[in-house]
């Protein structure tokens, strides 16, 4: 018997049992099932190996997929491929995540193409499996967006985070402020071009992303990273405070102080506040997160709240208690960066987002912990070890190294439920930033993102522990994804740690 571990699979599956050898695929295999997933499998394998696999009806072999809640826990599925392939899945997203885990297993060998024959039983440890992708500092179009959430989805991640204001511009069509987009979308980080999505850029986003199971998480930050919102209508926001670091990191970058009114394209944070003490405030707050609940139909808005370094600690907090409020008066759920745990009267409910380190640092592990104390939970973005935009290596061209160097390893070693003194029930995933301060191109993210999303892949869907669960497994099974990398056109760093397969 071949050893799980030894299977092509990232994330590892629940269970997993290898057969002999592999079922030849051909024109002659049909599928057989007609949920979305069947199609998205037809339409993969194409492009993967150019077969057509419903292009004959003399069938010498079929793939069937159908739904049967009773299977698995929801996402899970059972897989089970021998001389034919019959995938059951707990749900519609269960059939997606086995169709994921199939395409692993499609393998191309001298005697052609043919699935690693395997009996897999899966399910997901945690519900929560987010990737972030920061579309301000750099801005990324609707294609580029879809193919981030193809590539990220095919990981088994759910939840997509998209970053949409901060210092550098403003990236979302909101009808009652119109300016916004007007005025403060063109520009960007490094003097790069800007944008922005229109309503229907981003509805065509959220569909994209609901067909293959991922929820999008708009993010607005607030009250801080606001100076574009200043660019369009500067009596909504203060002057920039200068704070020392931002002074020195911007003379160490060569990059020119924040003026208020003008764009900003630096990387400088804290500079930035929305006024707490203004009405027409709140009245915008409210305005955006409707206009942003009407066209998602997730059930989150997340309010940002880190590093507002220029809004003092009584307005901050009085800012945060009434804009998590204002958040579930338009009917959704807040989401917030763990500072806003320092407020006493978040509302309740609000899900906080842990970005400090694996040893938290100064007040980060009691203002994450105010959210579970609030009735809210928490989302593990641990920033030594989860954050998708560190350098790999201290020379690595792309990347930032303020929260670390992270390598392969570092990234897949480190376990969500140890960081802070909240119950394990208190967590509920993780998920994988991309900051774009230094990625000028999709192709940056995604070499910044490939191969370290996969281990934060690993963490989010597969049991803490088991046969397998472990690095010397992980590299192994995670060099078996190349072929399917360079197959989509995804960049990835081929990191040296990791035995590269080549089909
Ligand atoms: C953050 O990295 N400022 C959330």
């Amino acid at each position: 018997m071949v050893l799980p571990h030894s299977m092509p699979l990232v994330p590892l599956p629940a269970s997993a049992i290898a057969g002999d050898g592999r079922m030849p695929l051909s024109v002659t295999t049909r599928v057989i099932g007609d949920s979305p997933a069947a199609a998205q499998l037809i339409d993969a394998v194409l492009r993967r190996s150019g077969i057509h696999l419903t292009s004959s009806a003399e069938q010498t072999s079929e793939i069937s997929l159908r739904i049967d809640a009773s299977v698995a826990a929801p996402e899970g599925y059972t897989l089970s491929v021998s001389d034919t392939v019959e995938l059951v899945g707990a749900d519609e997203a269960g059939l997606f995540y086995g169709v994921q885990t199939l395409l692993q297993l499609l393998r191309q060998d001298d005697e052609g193409w043919g699935f690693v024959r395997a009996e897999i039983a899966d399910a997901p440890r945690f519900g929560r499996r987010g990737v972030m992708l920061d579309v301000t500092r750099h801005f990324f179009d609707v294609d580029e967006v879809k193919k981030f959430i193809d590539s990220t989805s095919a990981l088994k991640f759910n939840h997509l985070h998209l970053h949409l204001s901060d210092d550098q511009g403003w990236r979302i069509q909101i009808d009652s402020w119109p300016k916004l987009t007007e005025l403060a979308s063109s520009t960007a980080s490094l003097g790069d071009p800007g944008g922005f999505y229109s309503k229907d850029d981003y509805r065509e986003i959220v569909a994209h992303a609901a067909a293959r199971h991922m929820v999008v998480i708009p993010e607005i930050d607030l009250p801080g990273h606001t100076h574009a919102i200043g660019v369009a209508y500067p009596e909504l926001v203060e002057d920039p405070v200068m704070n020392d670091s931002l002074i020195a990191e911007s003379e160490r970058l060569g990059q020119p102080l924040p003026v208020a009114g003008e764009p900003y394209l630096g990387w400088g944070v804290g500079h930035s506040s929305v006024r707490i003490h203004e009405e027409r405030t709140y009245e915008f707050v409210r305005d955006v997160v409707r206009e942003l609940a009407e066209m998602t139909p997730g059930p989150y808005i997340h309010i940002g709240g880190d590093e507002s370094l220029g809004t003092p600690q009584a307005d901050f907090d009085h800012f945060v208690e009434r804009a998590t409020a204002i958040v579930f008066e338009e009917g959704k759920i807040p989401v917030a960066w763990h500072e806003v745990g320092a407020a006493k009267d978040i509302a309740e409910g609000t899900i906080g987002q842990y970005w400090g380190k694996t040893t938290p640092e100064g007040s980060h592990a009691a203002e994450a912990a105010h959210f579970v104390e609030r009735g809210g939970a928490l989302i593990m973005s641990t920033a030594d070890v989860a954050y998708l935009d560190m350098k790999y290596t201290a020379d690595y061209p792309l990347g930032l190294t303020w929260a670390a160097i992270i390598d392969v390893r570092t990234a897949y070693e480190w376990e969500p439920t140890s960081v802070l003194d909240v119950p394990d029930s208190a967590i509920l995933g993780i998920e994988a930033p991309l900051w774009s301060e230094t990625t000028r191109s999709l192709s940056d993210v995604e070499r910044l993102v490939f191969p370290r999303a996969a281990a934060q892949a690993e963490i989010a869907w597969s049991a803490r522990t088991g046969p397998g669960r472990d690095w010397e497994s992980f590299r192994v099974r995670l060099g078996t994804l190349a072929p399917l990398w360079k197959s989509g056109q995804v960049d990835f760093h081929p990191a040296e740690e990791i035995p590269w397969s080549t089909r």
